[in-house]
């Protein structure tokens, strides 16, 4: 076989991820580690998108998210090295584990808020009444500001998400018309912060000089605009899957509740298994062989972290959630460019697993399975999962 022939062409929106996402990566995997969809190459294999990952020199971040259209940087994903290397070092800090774990106490209560409220209730959705607000009021907690924006930040993401989403067209007025209100707001509160510089939240901290240089205005205002973007609905999935997964497996579910120490390699597998980032863009800076495949320059390229998270030419037992080992997941990416939130993203997981099942360790699915998912869609994730819950 000629090596050009290894790789086939799919149609991403076609395969059955709605249905049943075992079988849709299985299927884009047999295509090919580098097949064809439309004008795009996605590869699917832990190799090739661990080798496109790891090389932004060849697969660039900075023309892939131009089709967005962003009216200010997207700091720091669509930067490439060197500039890139600036961005990280400035920012990393700000997202250490042990930065992290200062905010811990604090979004502990709200989570247990939240799920208090479930409690109260005695029924539950869990999209619209834990896995959607919870990131948003941590946002509003690290940035320090007013926790009654929640609602009108999920519906300014949500609009803005929408258009981002493949599939949709030009953004609506009322895209645009939410995308301005969200650019007014962070404006309004990044000069606020400029008058009064005293704060100790991260807004206040961000204007600071770092020894990488201080960022100007329009840098954070791109910042908080990725956080809206990169920080909200891929944590709102996460909890989904993760609440959705135990509703339906009694057996680990009763070890969760019981032993809390298995929570963090419950967060990594789950992720692993059904990450919310299926795919990342880049474009070719040169012509590159890839798994036996020519990729012309100019190439918009996917890299498939859904697809490689599941290789099982990397993963023992692939699409199982595994609760007994620590596998390294491609669920935050690889390289330069991987998850500044992801610790961030583990820690508010873990609180609300952890804050769940002290309330309600029995739960199941109202109808006795998880709700399809739709797809074709940017971000993946359930949009409701109502549950039947015993509390404690
Ligand atoms: C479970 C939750 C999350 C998942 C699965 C996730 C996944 C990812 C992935 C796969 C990338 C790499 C994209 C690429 O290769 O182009 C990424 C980058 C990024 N994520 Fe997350 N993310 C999560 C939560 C968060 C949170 C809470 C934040 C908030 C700060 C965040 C902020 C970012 C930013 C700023 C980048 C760009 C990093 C760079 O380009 O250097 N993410 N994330």
């Amino acid at each position: 076989m000629n090596k050009l022939e290894v790789s086939g062409t799919v149609n991403l929106s076609e395969l059955p991820f709605g249905q049943d996402r075992s079988r849709a990566w299985r299927e884009l995997r047999d295509a090919g580690e580098a097949v064809t969809a439309g004008e795009e190459i996605v590869l699917t294999s832990a190799d090739a998108v661990e080798f496109a990952a790891k090389r932004p020199d060849i697969f660039s971040s900075a023309k892939a998210f131009d089709r967005l259209g962003s009216p200010v940087p997207m700091i720091p994903i669509a930067i490439d090295p060197p500039d890139h290397t600036r961005y990280r070092r400035m920012l990393d800090p700000f997202f250490s584990p042990k930065k992290m774990a200062e905010r811990e106490p604090e979004l502990r209560r709200q989570a247990g808020e939240l799920i208090d409220a479930i409690v109260a209730k005695g029924v539950c959705d869990v999209l619209p009444d834990l896995a959607t607000p919870f990131p948003s009021q941590v946002f509003l907690t690290l940035f320090g500001l007013p926790m009654e924006d929640r609602d009108r930040l999920v519906q300014w993401k949500d609009s803005i998400l929408e258009f981002t989403d493949p599939g949709s067209s030009e953004a609506t007025p009322e895209v645009l018309a939410h995308a301005m209100e969200l650019f007014a707001y962070l404006t309004e509160h990044i000069a606020a912060r400029r008058t009064d510089p005293s704060g100790t939240d991260m807004l206040s901290q961000l204007m600071q000089d770092t020894d990488e240089g201080a960022m100007d205005d329009n840098e954070i205002l791109g910042l908080c605009f990725m956080f809206v973007l990169a920080g909200l609905d891929t944590v709102t999935s996460a909890v989904g899957f993760s609440l959705a997964k135990l509703a339906g497996d009694a057996e680990l579910r009763g070890r969760i509740a019981s032993d809390y120490s298995l929570i963090p390699a419950f967060i990594e597998d789950i992720l692993r298994v059904d990450g919310p980032v299926p795919f990342a863009p880049r474009v070719t800076t040169q012509e590159v062989e890839v798994a036996g495949r020519v990729i012309p320059k100019d190439t918009t390229v996917m890299l498939s972290y859904g697809s490689a998270n599941r290789d099982p030419r990397r993963y023992d037992d692939a699409d199982t959630v595994h609760v007994d080992g620590k596998a390294v997941h491609f669920a935050f990416g690889r390289g330069p460019h991987r998850c500044l939130g992801s610790h961030l993203a583990r820690l508010e997981l873990r609180l609300i697993l952890e804050e769940w099942h002290t309330r309600i360790p029995d739960y199941s699915h109202v109808d006795g399975k998880e709700p399809q998912m739709p797809w074709p869609t940017g971000t993946m994730g359930l949009r409701s999962a109502p549950l039947n819950i015993t509390p404690a």
